[in-house]
C-alpha cells in the first residue's frame, strides 16, 4: 500500500515539476514579443512638418530649411502612446484573403468603362548599375506617355503581415512601387525583400534604424547608411539607388555625405496619423493630381486596405502607376546623387481619358 502511494506521489510531483519548467509567465512572452518588432514604430510628425516646409513644386537641388528637430520630443512620446494599439489591429490571417476581390473589381470596371488599355509592364528584370545599385529606368514607359501618372512610395518596412499582402496587391494589379526600408527589419525578412525585387519594385534606403540624419555626426550618418545598403545586398545582390532620409529630415552637410538621390515626396497621406483606411482615401482622393508621388508606410494594415481599394479606383480615373524613378524622371532627365526629388518634373497636360485595366496576374 505504501509504496503504491509512494510510487503515485513521485509522479504528481514530477508532472508538475516538468510542466512548469516548461511554460514560462505569460507575462514573460508578451513582454518579449512587445520588446521586438511589433513596439518599433516611428511617428512621422517630422515628415509632416517637413512637407509643410518644403514647397511641394521645389526643384531638385532645394534645400528644405531645417527646423525639424525643435519636435523630437515630443514625437517620441505619441510614437510610445500610439504604438500600444497596433498589434491588435494587425492579426496576419485577415488581411492574407487578397486577390480575389481585387480581381473582381478589375473586371467589373472593364465591363463599365468604354475603352480600356491594358496596362503591361515589359522593363527589363532588376540589374546593378556600376556602383552596385539597382539599376533606375529614365522616362516613362510606353503606355504611361501622355497619362496622368502617379507613384506609390511605402516606408518604414518590411514587415511581414501587411508587406507581404501588399505585395500582392501590388502584383495582381502589375503596380511597381518604392520600398524605402529601414535597415534592422531587414534581417529575418530578406525573402521578402528578394520578392520586391524580382516582382520590380525600387528599392530604397531608409536608414538602419529611423534617427533624424542631421542631428548626428557624418560618421554616424554614413553609417545609417552603409549597414543598411549592406543589409539589402545581402537580401538581394542590389545596394539600394535612392535614400529617404527618416521624418524627411535632410541638409546640405547630410546630402552632401549621401551618393544618392534623396527621394521625398508630395502628397503624405498621413496614414502614420490616422491609421484609417476612410481618412487615408479621402485625403488622397481631395488631393490626388498627375505626377504625384504618395507616402504610405506598409507596416499599417489601414495603409495595405487603402491601396486595396485605392489601385482600382485610380485607374478607372485614367491614372498610369508608374515607379518612382520613372516618375521622376519622366521628362528624361536622370537623378542627380544628392539631389531632393518630390513630384514629378512638369510636365504637358495629360492628353489621355483613357480608363487604364491592370493586367490582374494569376
Ligand atoms: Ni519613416
Amino acid at each position: 500500500m505504501n509504496k503504491k502511494f509512494l510510487g503515485i506521489l513521485i509522479v504528481i510531483v514530477f508532472a508538475v515539476f516538468t510542466t512548469g519548467c516548461h511554460v514560462p509567465p505569460r507575462s514573460f512572452v508578451e513582454r518579449q514579443l512587445v520588446g521586438s518588432e511589433e513596439s518599433v514604430d516611428y511617428e512621422h510628425q517630422k515628415d509632416n512638418t517637413q512637407l509643410v516646409i518644403g514647397d511641394i513644386n521645389s526643384k531638385p537641388g532645394t534645400v528644405a530649411p531645417t527646423t525639424t528637430p525643435s519636435t523630437t520630443t515630443s514625437n517620441s512620446t505619441t510614437s510610445i502612446a500610439s504604438e500600444t494599439t497596433t498589434p491588435t489591429s494587425l492579426p496576419s490571417t485577415t488581411t492574407t484573403p487578397t486577390s480575389t476581390p481585387s480581381i473582381t473589381t478589375t473586371s467589373t470596371s472593364s465591363a463599365s468603362t468604354p475603352t480600356n488599355t491594358q496596362l503591361t509592364y515589359s522593363r527589363p528584370p532588376a540589374t546593378a548599375d556600376a556602383s552596385g545599385c539597382q539599376t533606375m529606368f529614365v522616362g516613362l514607359p510606353e503606355y504611361a506617355e501622355g497619362a496622368k501618372i502617379v507613384s506609390l512610395t511605402f516606408d518604414d518596412g518590411p514587415r511581414p503581415d501587411t508587406t507581404g499582402p501588399l505585395l500582392d496587391i501590388l502584383k495582381t494589379y502589375n503596380v511597381k512601387a518604392t520600398f524605402c526600408m529601414v535597415g534592422w527589419r531587414i534581417q529575418g525578412n530578406e525573402a521578402l525583400v528578394k520578392r520586391m525585387v524580382d516582382e520590380g519594385h525600387l528599392l530604397c534606403n531608409h536608414s538602419w534604424d529611423h534617427p533624424n540624419l542631421t542631428e548626428l555626426t557624418d560618421e554616424e550618418v554614413i553609417e545609417q547608411i552603409t549597414k543598411t545598403d549592406n543589409a539589402i545586398y545581402q537580401a538581394t545582390g542590389l545596394k539600394a539607388p535612392l535614400i529617404r532620409p527618416p521624418y524627411g529630415a535632410y541638409d546640405d552637410n547630410t546630402n552632401a555625405l549621401i551618393d544618392k538621390p534623396v527621394l521625398m515626396w508630395n502628397l503624405d497621406t498621413r496614414d502614420w496619423e490616422s491609421r484609417d483606411t476612410d481618412e487615408i482615401l479621402d485625403k488622397i482622393n481631395s488631393e490626388i493630381k498627375s505626377g504625384d508621388c504618395l507616402l504610405f508606410h506598409d507596416i499599417y494594415e489601414p495603409s495595405v486596405e487603402a491601396v486595396r481599394i485605392l489601385i482600382p479606383q485610380l485607374m478607372n480615373q485614367g491614372y498610369v502607376f508608374v515607379r518612382t524613378d520613372e516618375l521622376l524622371t519622366a521628362d528624361g532627365t536622370p537623378l542627380t546623387n544628392g539631389h531632393v526629388y518630390h513630384q514629378a518634373p512638369i510636365l504637358p497636360e495629360p492628353t489621355s481619358t483613357t480608363g487604364i485595366v491592370a493586367q490582374v496576374n494569376e
